[in-house]
């Protein structure tokens, strides 16, 4: 939502590189499309490392240095041209997703139409990483663990020097209305603090008016989880400070999810600064020990994932009924990890989901555990039926 591709015009002029020359920038089309037409739906080829490597070569620059450029092929537009284009863009097919409402404090309303759902480019958020964002699943016309994903979302926004544009019974109200008028029961809200639009310095000095950003997106019910492969990431993890915080700075969890698919694999796995297990790149990882204990990593240098702390609560029940024999934090090694009985992910997208291989190791058995099983059956009725701690009504007008 941050920035638009290339709009449509059906009468574009083409910037044509001289005869000879290679595709140079890795690119969603096989074709590069004229500059003032709009990009077709997305391809997957443009990840390749090839295309990545060839960017950088000099005879893409050398041809780069060859492009004739007509001043004239860019074409300049008007505001009611611009919305024109961002509807052909909608109607494109190119998003794969159903935007149903999107609330900005920009404009200070719910627009419902997909091609009107951008933020300012100027917003710090956009160009400087500054801001910080949170999600919560709508489940039958109900927010799930609102209140616990508001407490994060405030919470980041404090670590991350972010001022609040309101209080958090408007930014709560903000959200349920946003749900509201969406008509969407079965999704997903996700929302943004950003310390907001003003200038592209790198202090924030500069912007008077911090911004809050929301959008529902209309999604099938979670599928029942089947088991998983992950790869341990070779990708950096984030300092305990910034782990800890769920700001928009996900190159690294985006990297170590690309890495694992690379990888014929769900996601990646880090491991700590002490070679412990961490998390993955978007959810928390949950074991059962030989001795049926559910063991989970510490929240102190990750992520304190809401599912995983909710799925912590859930499972004594689990103790009670004797399928495990206790619920334990504390640090994991990779040799235990790799052991275990079972292994799981955990997260808000996913709920849990069964790991059957970690690298070259087989977990477990190899097949989804049932203990991983029990914690999606338990974490799915909360959802659907739990007690109003966890579950906000909305009220559809
Ligand atoms: C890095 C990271 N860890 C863990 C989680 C799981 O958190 P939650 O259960 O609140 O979705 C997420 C999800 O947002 C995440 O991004």
């Amino acid at each position: 939502m941050a920035h638009l591709p290339s709009p449509p015009a059906a009468t574009g002029h083409r910037v044509s590189p001289s005869p000879g020359s290679s595709p140079s920038l890795p690119q969603r089309k096989a074709a590069l499309p004229s500059i003032g037409v709009a990009a077709a739906a997305p391809s997957r080829s443009w990840r390749g490392a090839a295309a990545v490597a060839r960017a950088a070569t000099g005879s893409d620059k050398a041809a780069a240095a060859r492009t004739t450029v007509n001043p004239n092929d860019v074409p300049v537009l008007s505001f009611s041209e611009v919305a024109e284009r961002l509807d052909t863009f909608q109607t494109s097919g190119a998003r794969n997703q159903n935007y149903m409402a999107m609330y900005s404090s920009i404009f200070g309303g719910i627009t419902k139409d997909p091609s009107a759902m951008v933020i300012p480019i100027d917003d710090h958020m956009v160009h400087r990483g500054h801001g910080v964002f949170d999600t919560a699943a709508i489940m039958d016309g109900h927010l799930y663990e609102l209140e616990q994903h508001l407490d994060r979302f405030l919470r980041s926004a404090w670590m991350g020097k972010i001022p609040l544009p309101f209080d958090r019974s408007t930014i709560r109200s903000i959200l349920i209305q946003t749900v509201s008028a969406s008509k969407c029961t079965q999704g997903s809200l996700r929302y943004w603090l950003s310390v907001g639009p003003g200038d592209f310095q790198l202090s924030s000095s500069g912007c008077a008016n911090p911004a809050l950003y929301a959008v529902v997106i209309e999604s099938p019910s979670i599928q029942a989880p089947a088991g998983c492969k992950v790869v341990t990431s070779s990708i950096p993890i984030k300092s305990p400070q910034f782990a800890v915080m769920k700001s928009v700075n996900y190159l690294p969890n985006a990297l170590t999810k690309v890495e694992g698919e690379e990888n014929g694999a769900f996601t990646g796995i880090w491991l700590d600064d002490e070679g412990f297990v961490a998390e993955g790149s978007n959810m928390n990882v949950g074991f059962v020990t030989k001795n049926k204990e559910l063991l989970m990593p510490r929240f102190d240098k990750i992520l304190s994932g809401c599912t995983a702390k909710r799925v912590l609560t859930l499972a004594e029940q689990l103790v009670e009924d004797g399928r495990l024999s206790g619920i334990i934090s504390r640090d994991v090694s990779v040799k235990e990890g790799k052991t275990s009985s079972e292994m799981m992910l955990i997260g808000s997208g996913i709920l849990v989901k069964p790991v059957v291989q970690w690298d070259d190791k087989i977990i477990g058995s190899g097949q989804e555990g049932p203990i991983a099983q029990a914690l999606y059956d338990l974490i799915l009725e909360d959802m659907r039926s739990g007690p109003p701690s966890v579950r906000i009504p909305v009220p559809y007008s």
